[in-house]
């Protein structure tokens, strides 16, 4: 059973935040700066939410804030390299603004020895928590404006902590983190050792939050966890599918999940994805390589027959489905045509978006120590050849939604031009129509004519 704790209950967590507030000499405006995925993202919320608790506000630029705080990632090595160089950018920044706070928090300083590297390298940083404290970050950072020397904190157990306050992007579109952590250890990756043991949050306290968000007008959410498929477990409340039924009562327009490992997609899953009202018609389910040795030393704990099936199983209980995935190239011991199966994966399932990744090496991960690790020019030739097959058969893929209707949910202005928004349909796809700024927060259904590159593009249905 996972410890679940309730942050309005931490009585020294809400002591600090209050002491902070009523502070003469303080930070008074913040920027965060977020790497990474959706987690990360959604923990920015939450490091918002507590920092406006202790009544710092928003700066929208980063060198105008008073405390400028970094939520870190470390998946792969440029990843982290890109959140250092602007750590030490800030440096420069300090010296026109001699008070301005530095933090660095998230997976990279929860990584074994990045504590004593950031004390070392980096010592005018005044703060660094990882991603197991961030709990008590009003304590940390109550801390930091007191002592002149950086405040650091790692450890921690791997708890569940409800109710902690979120700034939210948006207001029609939300994440609902479902579970943290992750237990499958694939060899290349180093987010269990960042993220902890996977530990899932009680049903009533996600049905509650997503039951908060529709009151509030809210008109899809996104569920996150490394694994939903495996939410639940050691939980006795019930699987993923029921957590997907369940919210599908609730009658928010739009339900979305990431991420799904094939090894754990059960049929269960796939025939609720066909029976679900508010469950959109698309799947992320990453494959990481089309080669059975590859995926076997990666520890996937599938081949490609068992990803094809259900692959194909989706497509027959949801005609249509929007497929994505990520991949891997370069994996240690990667060969010319093992990497050809991963070309022949992707020419067969034709995915509407694919991440496709160098192999990074991550210290303390098992794939870093295996031998004939692959050269940087061959993956580099590797990516090009599969992004280059990949457009090609997205651009294959996105003309099935020509002469079809597209409910889009509108997420701003398009990039191209005032007089247009944009946002995503039900596929997951993005879709370009004539609009204005009051089309933001709505779903309007679209008739799509065209495609542009990985855009579709479309006329207003007049309802
Ligand atoms: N939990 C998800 C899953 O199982 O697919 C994804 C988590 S990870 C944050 C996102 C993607 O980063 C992975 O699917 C993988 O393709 C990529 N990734 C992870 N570690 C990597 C590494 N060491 N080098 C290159 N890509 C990596
Ligand atoms: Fe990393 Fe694998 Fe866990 Fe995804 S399932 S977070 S790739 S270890
Ligand atoms: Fe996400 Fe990067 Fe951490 S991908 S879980 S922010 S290592």
């Amino acid at each position: 059973m996972n410890r679940t704790v309730s942050f309005p209950e931490l009585d020294y967590q809400q002591s600090c935040m209050d002491e902070i507030r009523q502070m003469a000499e303080r930070p008074s405006t913040y920027h965060i700066v977020t790497y990474g995925c959706q987690m990360n993202a959604h923990d920015s919320e939450k490091l918002a939410g507590m920092l406006q608790a202790m009544g710092l506000t928003e700066a929208p630029v980063r060198d105008d804030a008073d405390f400028v705080l970094f939520n870190t990632c470390c998946v792969r090595d440029n990843a982290e390299r890109r959140a250092l160089g602007n750590v030490t950018w800030l440096k420069e920044v300090r010296k026109k603004h001699p008070r301005l706070m530095i933090g660095v928090c998230g997976c990279m300083v929860q990584e074994p020895g990045m504590a004593e590297k950031i004390v070392k390298q980096y010592g005018f940083v005044d703060l660094a928590f990882g991603t197991a404290v961030m709990h008590r970050f009003p304590e940390l950072f109550l801390r930091a404006l007191r002592e002149d020397h950086v405040v650091i904190e790692t450890g921690g157990e791997d708890l569940v902590v409800e109710g902690m306050p979120a700034c939210r992007l948006r207001r029609e579109q939300a994440y609902i983190s479902i579970m943290q952590g992750c237990n499958n250890f694939c060899s290349f990756c180093i987010v269990p050792y960042v993220r902890g043991r996977e530990r899932s949050r009680r049903m009533d306290d996600i049905l509650q939050e997503a039951t908060a968000l529709r009151d509030a007008g809210c008109q899809e959410i996104m569920l996150l966890g490394q694994n939903v498929n495996s939410y639940g477990k050691g939980l006795g409340e019930g699987d993923f599918p029921e957590l997907l039924r369940r919210l599908d009562r609730v009658g928010i327009p739009r339900i979305r999940f990431m991420t799904s490992h094939p090894k754990d997609l059960s049929d269960e899953l796939i025939s609720v994805m066909g029976s679900a009202e508010h469950v959109l018609p698309q799947f992320h389910l990453p494959v990481q390589s089309g080669d059975d040795e590859i995926l076997r030393r990666m520890n996937r704990h599938y081949d490609v027959a068992r990803y094809l099936d259900r692959v194909q199983r989706l497509r027959s209980s949801v005609p249509g489905i929007g497929l994505t995935t990520d991949l891997i190239v370069g994996f240690p011991g990667e060969r010319e045509e093992q990497f050809q199966h991963t070309l022949d994966l992707v020419d067969q399932v034709g995915y509407d978006s694919a991440f496709t990744f160098i192999y990074s090496p991550r210290t303390g991960t098992a794939a870093a120590a295996m031998p004939d690790q692959v050269p940087a020019s061959v993956s580099s030739e590797r990516i090009q050849r599969l992004i280059a097959l990949q457009e090609k058969r997205q651009r294959e893929e996105m003309l099935r939604f020509i002469g079809t209707e597209e409910e889009v949910l509108v997420e701003g202005l398009s990039r191209r031009s005032s007089d247009e928004v944009s946002g995503r349909g039900r596929h997951g796809v993005s879709v370009t129509f004539a609009g204005s700024e009051k089309d933001i927060g709505k779903i309007i259904p679209v008739q799509i004519d065209g495609v542009k590159q990985n855009t579709l593009s479309g006329v207003r249905k007049e309802s």
